[in-house]
This record gives structure tokens, C-alpha cells and sequence, in this order.
């Protein structure tokens, strides 16, 4: 079965066996069935690199549904299926005039699998309003609820990818939004300064959510046009030793500070240093408008990619000292 249409790096790899799931009673059914010794579940696809074909049961979740299931006159909390595309989801609860969403518009991939690596953009994560989420758990096929601080989020990151890998699937995931009194996040420069170009003063949260769509339709591209999984690579958390020594190098190299230990770099900034920007070996490229996002150009093998992405993290080690690694999940 080729997996070409269901990963958006449009890598033409085969798994052994699929099964596309519309109920929570499929769902069950399939998780449960000891005849495939490897299930992989999978969403929009949106972050992974299928390095090879697969020999396991790829489990499509198709699970469809948004409802408002609790409304107080400051705030509603929604009801989002895991099947349901994340950016439609984000266009839906704007036009019910929803907040908290609009900074994470255009994301692609599925609702069910963005708390899996706390997606976020432009000053927003999906913790910041997320409340639980639901998920059949393998071992007895219970349907649990787990809450935020369950989740255990981190920066790309929570205890589905940690202690609870491979434990759950996610069925649903609730949100609680602002109806009144927005909390706009305009303060990323990229959006400050799209809002500037748009000559937009107060905005709204629907000028934030076209801000967003116009910053990442210049910078990153469509997956339906370009192949691609969005950030190849995690920025690296680095200690402030090791800050402290390349800054003094590198004066000109943008920063977070996370706290008083800890600093973010882009990863892009040290890929882009390393002369790869826009760079293309065979179908394999780095994509020229944001070095951190690895593409294929049209025929590239899962191999291919990876090829680049160890060259990449080989000679930012060599040039940085600083260990840049994937943020796609590399499926072997
Ligand atoms: N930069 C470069 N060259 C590049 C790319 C970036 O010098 O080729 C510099 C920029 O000039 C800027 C800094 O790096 O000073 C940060 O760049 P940008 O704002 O584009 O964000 P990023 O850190 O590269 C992260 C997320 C993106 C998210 C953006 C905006 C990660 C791994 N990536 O990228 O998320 O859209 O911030 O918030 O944290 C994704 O996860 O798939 C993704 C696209």
C-alpha cells in the first residue's frame, strides 16, 4: 500500500498493511487484534519521515466531529475529533469567534496528533489552551481522559512522546477558547511586522490569524506543492557555557533566553551558516526561504532525506559545537 498521499513529504514508501479508522468501535477493534505485531498510527502526516517501507499496520485515524460541549459568556470549550484537520479546525472556531487558536493557523496535520508534540508558532503553543484530551489506551482499550498536566508539555514535546509513547491513541482533544476579551499575541517581530505592512493597529484575532497565514505562506512551503514535514529540526536548548562560548564567536547569531541556564538557537540561522540554505542534492533539498525545513523535491527517498538531515547535523557539530536533532519523527 503506498503511503505517498498520506505524509506530506510525499515520500513514495509502502506499508505492509492499512486501515483507515472512522469509529472509536473500529478503533478498539484494531488495536486490539494481536495479528500485526507492529501498528503505527498515523494523522495528516505532517511530521514524519517515512525512511524506508514499512513492514507493520498503518492505522489511519479518520475520527470526524468539532462540537462546543460548555459555553460561560467569557469563555466556550470545544470538542475536536482527532481526524479533523488542524487548520480547518482553527478557521471553524474563529468564525464561531473563538480566540487562542489564530497565532497556530495553517499548521498542517490533524487535530489528534498536535498535542503529541505541542505544536506551536509565533508565540503560541497548543498548551496554552488546551484542556484534555481523550485516548484509547492499548493495553486494556479503555477510553481515558487526560489533562493538561498529565500532557507533561514542553517545548515540541509531552509525555506521549516520553513515558507514554506508544501507550494511547488520542481520540479527542479539548480546548477552551475566549469568546470576550482576546488575548492578542502580536508581540513575535514576523507579526508585528506583517501587521505593520497590513497597516493594522488594534487587531483582532482574525487579523492575527491572516498575519500568520501570510508570514507562513512566505516562508515555508506547501506541502501540497512542495513536499516537506515543516521544521526538519528541533531549535537546540543549549546550557549557558556552551551559549556563552559561541556568542562571543558569533555576536550576530539570534537568541531566546529560556532561563538562567538554558538558551534556544534557531536552528535555521546555524543551517543557513553552514551554507545550505536552498541548497538541492537530487530530489533532497533545503528549502530557500527557511533553512530549518527539509523538502523533496519530487522522487526523494526517505533515505535521501536522512542522508542530508546526518550531513546537516555533521557539519553544524563541526562549524557550531552545538548538536542540532529531528524534530519529524523518523519511522524506520
Ligand atoms: N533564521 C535564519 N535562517 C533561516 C531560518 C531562520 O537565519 O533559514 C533565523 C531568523 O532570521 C530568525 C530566527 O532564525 O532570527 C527564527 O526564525 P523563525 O522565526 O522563522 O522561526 P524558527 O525558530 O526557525 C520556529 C518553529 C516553527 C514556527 C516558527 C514561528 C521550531 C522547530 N520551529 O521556527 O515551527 O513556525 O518558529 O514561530 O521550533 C514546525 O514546527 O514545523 C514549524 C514550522
Amino acid at each position: 500500500f503506498s503511503l505517498k498521499n498520506y505524509n506530506t513529504f510525499g515520500i513514495d514508501a509502502t506499508a505492509k498493511y492499512f486501515v483507515e479508522i472512522n469509529s472509536l468501535k473500529e478503533l478498539r477493534s484494531i488495536i486490539g487484534n494481536n495479528d500485526y505485531p507492529r501498528k503505527i498510527v498515523i494523522g495528516g502526516g505532517s511530521n514524519m519521515l517515512l525512511t524506508d517501507n514499512i513492514d507493520a499496520l498503518f492505522i489511519h485515524i479518520n475520527l470526524k466531529g468539532k462540537s462546543i460541549i460548555s459555553e460561560s459568556p467569557d469563555t466556550a470549550q470545544v470538542k475536536i475529533m482527532a481526524g479533523e484537520n488542524w487548520h480547518e479546525m482553527v478557521m471553524w472556531s474563529l468564525e464561531n469567534g473563538f480566540g487562542g487558536l489564530e497565532n497556530l493557523s495553517l499548521i498542517p496535520g490533524n487535530t489528534g496528533t498536535a498535542p503529541i508534540q505541542n505544536i506551536g508558532a509565533y508565540g503560541v503553543e497548543l498548551k496554552d489552551c488546551f484542556v484534555s484530551c481523550e485516548a484509547i489506551r492499548i493495553e486494556d482499550l479503555q477510553l481515558i481522559t487526560l489533562n493538561k498536566e498529565e500532557c507533561k508539555f514542553g517545548y515540541r514535546d509531552s509525555y506521549f512522546k516520553n513515558e507514554g509513547k506508544d501507550k494511547y491513541v488520542i481520540t479527542s482533544v479539548t480546548f477552551s477558547l475566549t469568546k470576550d476579551n482576546h488575548i492578542i499575541n502580536s508581540g513575535y517581530g514576523a507579526i508585528e511586522e506583517q501587521l505593520e505592512r497590513d497597516t493594522i493597529k488594534n487587531p483582532t484575532i482574525k487579523d492575527i490569524s491572516n498575519a500568520v497565514i501570510a508570514i507562513r505562506q512566505s516562508k515555508l512551503p506547501d506541502p501540497k506543492v512542495l513536499g516537506n514535514s515543516g521544521s526538519f529540526f528541533k531549535n537546540p536548548m543549549v546550557s549557558t557555557e556552551v551559549f556563552n562560548e559561541f556568542i562571543s564567536k558569533h555576536p550576530e547569531a539570534p537568541f531566546y533566553k529560556i532561563s538562567d541556564l538554558t538558551y534556544k538557537i534557531p536552528a535555521g540561522w546555524l543551517i543557513e551558516k553552514c551554507g545550505f540554505k536552498g541548497k538541492r542534492f537530487g530530489d533532497a533539498g533545503v528549502h530557500k526561504n527557511q533553512a530549518l525545513v527539509l523538502v523533496n523535491y519530487d522522487k526523494a527517498t526517505g533515505k535521501e532525506i536522512l542522508a542530508l538531515a546526518s550531513k546537516i547535523i555533521e557539519e553544524v557539530q563541526n562549524k557550531f559545537n552545538i548538536t542540532i536533532s529531528p524534530e519529524v519523527n523518523l519511522i524506520k
